[in-house]
């Protein structure tokens, strides 16, 4: 079985790190990793092949800086060329970025099966540009493999048990890789040290959604917040290409400490020592879960609501006055993070064998 994955942005090489690295156990699966070149910048991509081991694109389109329309078609010339050669059994894309929208339909309208994995998560807000791209992900793939049961509820409310698709409860890719290389960071990464930070004495903060950054209003909030919370506990942001140009651009005061992105090993050992997280990244909000932190999101919406209904993470929207009272309002005694929302592990292993009993 010939497999394209299609990875563009930093959350992809995550998720796709997991099942690459099942698909190597697999001598019948042959996978050919493509590389949008959405995210580029050292700490954004190469760091996450080299440090998790993720097999060498075998293309990388160097499409990226872009609007989205501009994006999003030149992806899909570039990989509908790349599918004419290389005429896979299915074409396998990640979560919602304009990389996975291109990889599905320039593969669907070529007749080759999509694979979506992260399928049916919904924030039901169409002012996202990741709303937009999952939902049309999702209505043009063949196979849907979802994280959470709320995402298959959400494809049953929409009709797909009406559609040509078959949806499979996977569990979540990410949550894999989190087990697999918890141990390898905490002896690996010495990032605590590095930035002179001690186990539960600082905040693990992002920001990047579109919906934040490119809002005044919101991103004066939220940076408001985040520095009166520092003069309390040190708030620690690796910062986001996105949000450090319009910082910079809006020439915006700030008090907390900015370090640049981090690799992946690095972002665990932050994550399992903080004291708590705050942002508005779709996989941190998990990751938060897994290591055992309570969550701020900095959002109106998340598309993870079985964190908010477990009682594990607070929807703050970004008006300073709301993240202060969600952030004083933190009691964690009470709360045990240890129900299996995100499957076992082995949502790998249970995504290749549906991809090859699919293909029969
Ligand atoms: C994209 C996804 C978003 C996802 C995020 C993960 C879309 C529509 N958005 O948002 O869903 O949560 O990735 O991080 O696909 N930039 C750099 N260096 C890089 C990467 C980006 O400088 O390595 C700059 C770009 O030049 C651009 C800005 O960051 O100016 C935004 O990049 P873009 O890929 O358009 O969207 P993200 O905000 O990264
Ligand atoms: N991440 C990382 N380094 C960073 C910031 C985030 O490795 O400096 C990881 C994070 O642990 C998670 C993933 O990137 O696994 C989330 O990606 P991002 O927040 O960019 O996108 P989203 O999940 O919101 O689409």
């Amino acid at each position: 079985m010939k497999i394209v994955t299609i990875v563009g942005a930093r959350p992809q090489f995550i998720k796709a790190s997991a099942l690459s690295r099942e698909i190597k156990n697999h001598s019948d699966i042959h996978e050919i990793l493509v590389h949008t070149g959405q995210h580029f910048d050292e700490n954004m991509s190469d760091i996450f092949f080299k440090e998790m081991d993720i097999p060498k694109p075998i293309y990388n389109l160097d499409i990226h800086s872009l609007t989205h329309g501009a994006m999003t078609g030149r992806m899909l010339e570039a990989i509908e060329n790349v599918l004419m050669i290389e005429r896979p059994d299915f074409v396998l894309v990640y979560g919602d970025t304009n990389s996975t929208l291109a990889g599905a339909l320039a593969a669907k309208k070529m007749h080759i099966p999509v694979a979506h994995v992260e399928a049916g998560l919904r924030s039901f807000n169409m002012l996202m540009p990741e709303e937009i791209n999952r939902i049309l992900t999702d209505r043009i793939s063949d196979i849907l493999f979802c994280p959470t049961a709320e995402a298959i509820d959400n494809l049953q409310h929409e009709g797909y048990d009406f559609f040509p698709a078959t949806i499979v409860n996977s569990g979540d890719v990410m949550y894999d890789a989190a087990l697999y290389y918890k141990q390898k960071a905490a002896t690996e990464s010495h990032i605590l040290e590095d930035i002179n930070i001690k186990p539960g004495k600082y905040i693990l903060a992002t920001i990047h959604r579109q919906e934040n950054t490119d809002n005044y209003e919101r991103l004066t909030g939220i940076i408001a917040a985040f520095n009166e919370i520092n003069s309390e506990l040190r708030v620690i942001v690796p910062m986001h290409p996105r949000t450090k140009k319009l910082l910079h651009q809006k020439e915006m005061h700030t008090d907390f400490t900015i370090i640049d992105p981090v690799g992946y090993l690095d972002m665990i050992k932050l994550t399992s020592n903080a004291a708590c997280i705050m942002t508005d990244s779709g996989g941190l909000q998990k990751e938060a879960y897994f290591f055992g932190k309570y969550c701020l999101t900095l959002r109106d919406q998340t598309e993870w609501v079985e964190l908010v209904e477990g009682g594990f993470n607070t929807l703050t929207g970004a008006d300073k006055a709301s993240i202060l009272k969600a952030y004083h309002d933190i009691n964690v005694d009470e709360i045990k993070f240890d129900k299996p929302l995100y499957g076992d592990g082995k949502a790998s292993l249970k995504i290749i064998k549906a991809l090859k009993s699919f293909s029969k």
